[in-house]
């Protein structure tokens, strides 16, 4: 996956994954030969955002269409594609944007056989090509655009000027599926079985006889990442959880009872609550909160660290570290093309580079929705593979003004109340997750009981999302909502008002702080 505009090609990754074919993104300025060194099977260019006019719109070299491999262009990569091999794409301003129709002229070309003669698809481009290059077959059109589809059997080389990646695009997948398996030759055959396979032994091989430590964070990748590594060499790892004090209600025994009866881990469990608060003690600034709590765990997690290595016999050093690290981190991480600091994600197994371990990260290859299927497949218990993210620096971002033990205690209970009923109306599923925020230095004036209140809001923030870089927030049920609301100012004193959140990301990012 050649990757223009980074907003396309993880979707369009995961879609190919979903075809059960691996998929690698790679940035379209890595060096054609360095792509090719990577033996693909085939090519995908992503969309992007520019004009193949712009001045220092990405290009490509015309190598990576004569190297004898498949290729597929999305909308800038269709386009790039047909100007690099000489075909016309014209600046005319007629834009598309949204659900389009598409005529296929072709019905039973490599791309749209069995598909329909007029289908949906999600057009978003302000240049259309006009003449498909020499030996291409034009396959498709709309009213804006004279060729928006084309292929090249004898080449190999096929183009959409749509986003089939998009559910918009009714038959997206199936195109997408034509290419890897008709126009590539491609047979399906990634799964989560093979990676847990291809896992262990790999994992085996790495480590060998010495031990492995692991921080638990009570997350799914963390305790994927544990599990597989368990199964590959049993009692050689050793697992790290930091009770940092702002954890939610019943997640630390949750971690202790539920994660190791599934797994057999030997467990170490760390107790810092009263570190975190004496650090935390007087802080309202929310990078300042985060940047704390990111330090004390690593201070934690060091000390822990030492004191498996003390106990660890001679002959077995600890040398390897286990990461629950995701593809997601990876592409971000690697892309790196100056993206602003929104905030300091404190990643909960992120240490510093000077610690003497090596990294074993089973879950670099894989999207959040894989690893929870390789969570199923070692098996785990769902209430594990199912949950929901939490943030590494916990409840202590969700209380706006300072963190103290009495603000903890009142939150917790607000949260567990809220989970409860989200649950009990079957809504987990359905929602990425629902943050509940308390505005600590709030104060409302209501009426509970006989008498005047002056206490707290708590914020409920519902949201649904894809992979939390963007998100909406979540029309929730008003039943569901009016009973929380009851419930949380009922049953937890201090607070006097629920409120909803109804904003989405952007401009809001889904956390508070
Ligand atoms: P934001 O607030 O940036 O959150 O829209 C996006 C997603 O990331 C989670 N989040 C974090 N996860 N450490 C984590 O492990 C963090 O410091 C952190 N901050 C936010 C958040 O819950 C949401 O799912």
């Amino acid at each position: 996956m050649v990757d223009f505009g980074a907003q396309y090609a993880q979707l369009i990754a995961r879609r190919v994954r979903e075809a059960r074919v691996f998929s690698e993104i790679v940035p379209s300025t890595m060096p054609v030969e360095e792509m090719l060194a990577k033996r693909p099977r085939a090519i995908i260019l992503s969309g992007g955002p520019a004009s193949v006019y712009a001045e220092g719109a990405p290009t490509l070299d015309r190598a990576l269409f004569e190297a004898g491999v498949p290729v597929f262009g999305m909308c800038y990569g269709f386009q790039l594609m047909a100007t690099t091999l000489g075909g016309t794409v014209d600046n005319t301003g007629a834009r598309e944007y949204g659900r389009t129709s598409l005529a296929v002229s072709k019905p039973g070309s490599t791309l749209f056989e069995g598909t329909p003669a007029e289908q949906s698809v999600w057009m978003s481009h302000g240049d259309a090509c006009s003449a498909a290059p020499e030996g291409f077959t034009v396959t498709a059109s709309t009213d804006v655009v004279p060729v928006a589809a084309f292929e090249n059997d004898a080449a190999r080389l096929y183009g959409v000027q749509y986003h089939p990646e998009v559910l918009h695009s009714t038959y997206g997948q199936q195109i997408l599926e034509h290419f890897l398996y008709r126009g590539a030759g491609i047979t399906p055959s990634w799964t989560t079985t093979n990676v847990v396979e291809e896992q262990l032994a790999l994992i085996r091989e790495k480590v060998g006889g010495s031990r492995a430590i692991c921080g638990l964070s009570g997350g799914v990748d963390s305790a994927v990442a544990a599990a597989l590594v368990q199964k590959a060499i049993g009692s050689q790892l050793t697992c790290v959880y930091v009770d940092h004090g702002l954890m939610r209600k019943g997640e630390t025994e949750q971690v202790e009872k539920d994660f190791v009866a599934a797994t057999g881990v030997q467990l170490k469990v760390v107790d810092a609550a009263e570190r975190f608060l004496t650090a935390l003690a007087g802080v309202s600034d929310p990078e300042q909160k985060r940047k704390i709590i990111g330090r004390e765990f690593i201070r934690v997690f060091e000390q822990a660290q030492a004191e498996i290595v003390a106990a660890a016999p001679d002959d077995q050093p600890v040398e390897f570290l286990v990461q629950g690290t995701l593809y997601p981190d990876v592409v971000e991480s690697g892309g790196g093309t100056g993206t602003a600091n929104i905030k300091s994600h404190h990643n909960v197994g992120g240490l510093p580079e000077d610690l003497q371990f090596q990294l074993v990260e089973p879950l670099r290859q894989l999207f959040k929705d894989e690893v929870r299927m390789v969570g199923q497949e070692l098996g785990l218990p769902e209430e594990i593979v199912q949950r929901q993210p939490f943030p590494g620096p916990g409840l202590g971002i969700r209380i706006v003004g300072e963190v103290t033990r009495e603000r903890l205690d009142l939150l917790r209970e607000a949260d567990a109340i809220a989970r409860e009923e989200l649950t009990a109306a079957g809504l987990d599923r359905e929602i990425w997750q629902c943050p509940v925020v308390l505005l600590a230095e709030v104060r409302s004036v209501g009426v509970q009981g006989d008498g005047r209140t002056y206490g707290h809001p708590v914020v409920l923030r519902p949201v649904s999302s894809e992979d939390a870089m963007t998100a909406d927030w979540s029309r929730l049920p008003y039943d569901v909502l009016a009973k929380i609301s009851t419930r949380i100012t009922n049953e937890v004193k201090d607070v006097n008002r629920v409120v909803l959140d109804i904003t989405s990301k952007p401009p809001g990012t889904i956390e508070w702080e």
